[in-house]
């Protein structure tokens, strides 16, 4: 019944061609997220890039727009790095279009999070750029290591705007906002608003006046 009545409204509302769109859209990822992930609650388009599924504990309700690319990278033939990446997330996470994580650590994204498009999350490098490790501008950057054992955490309730870069070692607490185009290069504590590259904390939540202040 109730699902009878939101068809009659998304007909009314958005047309019938809106509306058979909206239909094949959710059929498609049906089908798409049965075959690969077996389960029918996620919301991943076919043209979705995935790469070591098997490295990936994705929650429930998870959707994504399309162009979503999800990387748990296992191994780098051309350095001959093996890795065993953890690509963590959480319930009701929702991500725009052309978001891409990469992972050869670990990644965990926490419950209720939403991002919009073209995000870009990843927890590695090619090759290392500070003091005794230098890797040499002469080597070709494909042919560099990958850099290893550097998590990225976003908290509960975690908010990133369109755009937005998070980079290796990078924990941002829960309920924290990250404006759009940021590049996030440290970590962000809990209930901030971060915006800017780097991104650096504008706001936080009072707790007692139950307000965004200005830092
Ligand atoms: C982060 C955001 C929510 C902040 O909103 P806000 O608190 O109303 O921001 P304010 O206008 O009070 O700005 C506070 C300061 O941060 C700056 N600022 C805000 N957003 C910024 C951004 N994305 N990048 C750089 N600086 C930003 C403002 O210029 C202002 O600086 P000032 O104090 O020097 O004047 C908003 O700016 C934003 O980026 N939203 C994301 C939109 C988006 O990506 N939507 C996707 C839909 S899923």
């Amino acid at each position: 019944m109730h699902r009878l009545l939101l068809f009659k409204t998304r007909i009314k509302t958005q047309g019938v061609l809106k509306t058979i769109d909206f239909y094949y859209c959710r059929i498609i990822q049906l089908i798409f997220s049965t075959i690969i992930f077996k389960r029918f609650d996620l919301r991943i388009f076919p043209d979705a890039r995935l790469g070591g599924v098997h490295y990936m504990r994705i929650g429930e309700g998870f959707g994504a727009g399309r162009g979503l690319w999800l990387e748990a990278v296992t191994d780098y033939a051309v350095t001959g790095q093996v890795f065993s990446p953890e690509l963590i997330i959480g319930d009701r996470v929702n991500v725009g279009e052309y978001v891409h994580i990469g992972c050869n650590h670990r990644i965990i994204i926490g419950n209720d999070v939403l991002m919009g498009s073209k995000i870009y999350i990843t927890d590695h490098n090619h090759g290392v750029y500070r003091e005794d490790f230098s890797d040499s501008p002469d080597v070709p950057p494909i042919s560099r290591h990958l850099t290893e054992n550097e998590s990225v955490e976003i908290g509960n309730r975690c908010w990133i705007g369109e755009f937005v870069t998070i980079l290796p070692g990078v924990t941002i607490g829960e309920g924290c906002i990250i404006g759009s185009h940021s590049t996030v290069t440290r970590d962000i504590p809990s209930n901030s608003i971060a915006v800017g590259s780097p991104a650096r904390v504008v706001k936080k939540w009072d707790e007692e006046k139950k307000k965004w202040l200005r830092v």
